[in-house]
């Protein structure tokens, strides 16, 4: 059966930490995450179901060399699927962040990927009520959902694990249909 494939981009590690989380919690039906900046275009494209996973840093930035990463990351990615048919995909994003240092930008990199994604026809799935956090704007909502799992490690790293255990008993069945 294929597999999940399951991509992220890090700064000091947190989402590494969570991708891999994800990655324990599907067991064999998904592959070990990858660090997107180490990955081809090929690579990525190899996958049907995907589990995408981003740091917000900068002022609401993707990571990457503008944001004074040293290893390129979403930001040099993302370009890579510039001409790619994406059609027939379904893609999962999560999203770290921090909405009390960063109210106004909280989890900005899951709409950034988000609508990339979605021009190139990809489906996604796994939104999540924004209920429960406190934060004033984000490019990662759409009316009263973020377009993917919002993460807070820093304020709110107890609610992690059962946001995480939610959100992939919504999407597990639409990524492995
Ligand atoms: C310089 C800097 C800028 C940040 N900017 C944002 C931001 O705009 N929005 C947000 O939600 N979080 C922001 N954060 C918080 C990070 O997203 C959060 O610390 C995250 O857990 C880092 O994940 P990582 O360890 O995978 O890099 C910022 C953090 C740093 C250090």
């Amino acid at each position: 059966m294929a597999k999940i494939g399951i991509f992220f981009g890090t700064d000091t590690g947190r989402t590494r930490l969570i991708a891999r989380q994800i990655a324990k919690k599907l067991g064999e039906t998904a592959d070990a995450p990858v660090n997107i900046g180490r990955t081809t275009r090929q690579g990525f494209l190899a996958y049907d179901a995907l589990i995408l996973g981003s740091p917000t840093l900068g002022d609401g930035e993707l990571p990457g060399q503008s944001v004074g990463l040293s290893q390129p990351s979403w930001e040099e990615f993302l370009p890579q699927l510039a001409n790619a048919d994406l059609s027939g995909k379904v893609v999962a994003i999560f999203g770290l962040g921090d909405q009390k240092k960063y109210p106004d930008q909280f989890v900005d990199a899951i709409g950034l990927i988000h609508d990339v994604l979605v021009a190139r026809g990809a489906r996604i799935v796994g939104r999540w009520p924004v209920a429960g956090y406190d934060f004033s704007a984000s490019q990662a909502v759409d009316g009263d959902a973020f377009l993917g799992l919002a993460i807070d490690q820093i304020n709110q790293p107890v609610l992690s694990e059962e946001r995480i255990d939610t959100w992939l008993a919504h999407i597990r069945p639409e990524l492995l249909p």
